[in-house]
């Protein structure tokens, strides 16, 4: 069996690491993959947007089963354009990728199916939306409609605020076309709890919980980040909160997608707000988590391919899904300076028999050297989540690059919930 890996991040290297314990599995090729997951994979230099050119790679090879991971390929259609040519795929069509691709459309689909998130207004006019600010309550959250790399979300504290992002979105197109369309949205309050699920678009079974940190600095302070570290399980999580979860909206959105005539396979990640009026949808990604990704698959106790091939086959009813007792830590590893302007081309050392998962780094002339923002993530797993935290960051101590940066703090506001 080869399998083929679109995608180059920590993410993608922690899917790799996991598919490696199948032993049917003879080779991983990742597109374009990176630095590091060139220990455990053959990486192709294409980017993982080409949808085209990874398709004619992927025939070439011989592909048996393909891994779409990034949300850019899926929105792309890179699932159907592999299906067109007979190889298995991993992750939504463009049709179901949309949930992650149009706040537009995911935010119209829990309203018209009575699925929980926050109240919003669409405009694609500006001085509708400017007028709109003049009484909308405040704080208020703008998001443009269209992918912007995790940071087409802006939250407004004040009227001023709300209506300069307005003007950036939709006059400056900070964020490209996706600023055509936008959404103003209610403020919500409460912890976040990131819940990734399987589906075969008729069962769906939620992975273990988790909590990412989105921003730069200790205490959630500084700019919001693709991620600085996660931990897993989240604590807020309780099983009751998991019951009313997934009967008002894990069951609810696959069945919602059904009807729209697009249903969803793959991994559907759903980032929830649990406020005082009951869990809520912050936003849907059509893939897994980054970084997520990298303490959940830590704990997954079964085989990972084997799971995949059940969502195919439409068949996960089936499928063993079984996640460890245990609890995880990822510290993410960052250029200083990220996620504004950093330097790069530093050397990495790192221990390579540890769950280091490497995200922005490349090979030159043998040597792993930093090549983006997030480097790359540590991962340790033990008993109880403070004792991987402290695992965690005892093997951070054991990776070195020039100007790295990374939260003192993860995990922190997950223990301090477990105390109370
Ligand atoms: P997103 O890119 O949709 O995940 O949004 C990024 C972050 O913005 C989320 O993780 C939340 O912390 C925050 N956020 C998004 N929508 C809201 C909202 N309606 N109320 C409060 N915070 C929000
Ligand atoms: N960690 C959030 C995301 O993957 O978009």
């Amino acid at each position: 069996m080869k399998v083929l890996v679109v995608g180059g991040g920590g993410r993608e290297h922690a899917i790799i690491k996991k598919l490696k314990e199948n032993e049917t599995i003879e080779k991983i090729y990742a597109i374009p993959g990176n630095g590091g997951i060139a220990q455990d994979a053959e990486c192709i230099a294409i980017p993982a947007n080409e949808i085209e050119k990874i398709t004619e790679k992927a025939v070439e090879l011989g592909i048996d089963f393909a891994v779409v991971a990034p949300d850019d390929p899926l929105v792309l259609g890179a699932v159907d354009s592999l299906n067109a040519k007979g190889i298995k795929t991993f992750g939504p069509n463009k049709a179901a990728a949309i949930i992650e691709g149009s706040k537009v459309f995911s935010k119209n689909l829990m309203k018209k199916y009575n699925i929980p998130t926050a109240k919003y207004e669409v405009f694609d006019d500006m001085e509708k939306a400017l007028a709109y600010l003049e009484t909308a309550p405040i704080p208020t959250v703008i998001k443009a409609d269209g992918l912007a790399l995790g940071k087409g979300v802006i939250i407004a504290m004040t009227r001023d605020e709300a209506k300069d992002a307005v003007r950036s979105m939709m006059e400056d197109k900070i964020f490209g076309a996706s600023g055509n369309n936008i959404v103003i949205e209610e403020f919500l309050e409460g912890p976040e709890v990131s819940v990734l699920s399987f589906t075969d678009g008729k069962t769906v079974v939620p992975m273990i919980s988790s909590m990412d940190h989105k921003r730069a600095l200790d205490n959630d302070e500084g700019l919001n980040t693709g991620g600085m570290g996660t931990i897993a399980p989240n604590p807020y999580y309780t099983d009751e909160i998991a019951k009313e979860c997934m009967e008002k909206i894990f069951i609810p959105t696959i069945e919602a997608m059904n009807s729209e005539g697009r249903s969803f396979s793959g991994c559907l990640y759903f980032g929830l707000m649990l406020t005082k009026n009951g869990p809520k949808v912050i936003e849907y990604n059509c893939r897994f988590g980054d970084p997520e990704t990298q303490v959940v698959l830590p704990l997954l106790e079964s085989d990972l391919l084997d799971i995949m091939m059940h969502i195919w086959d439409k068949t996960l009813d089936k499928a063993e899904v079984e996640f460890s007792k245990n609890s995880a830590a990822c510290v993410v590893m960052a250029s200083a300076g990220y996620p504004q302007k950093y330097e790069s081309g530093f050397e990495i050392k790192m221990p390579y028999d540890k769950n280091i998962y490497v995200a922005g780094a490349k090979l030159d002339g043998g040597v792993l050297k930093t090549a983006g923002g997030r480097v790359l993530g540590v991962t340790e797993v033990a008993d109880t989540l403070e004792n991987a935290i402290e695992k965690a960051y005892e093997t951070v101590k054991q990776v070195s690059f020039d100007n790295a940066y990374y939260r003192k703090d993860i995990g922190k506001k997950a223990l301090a919930a477990k105390v109370n």
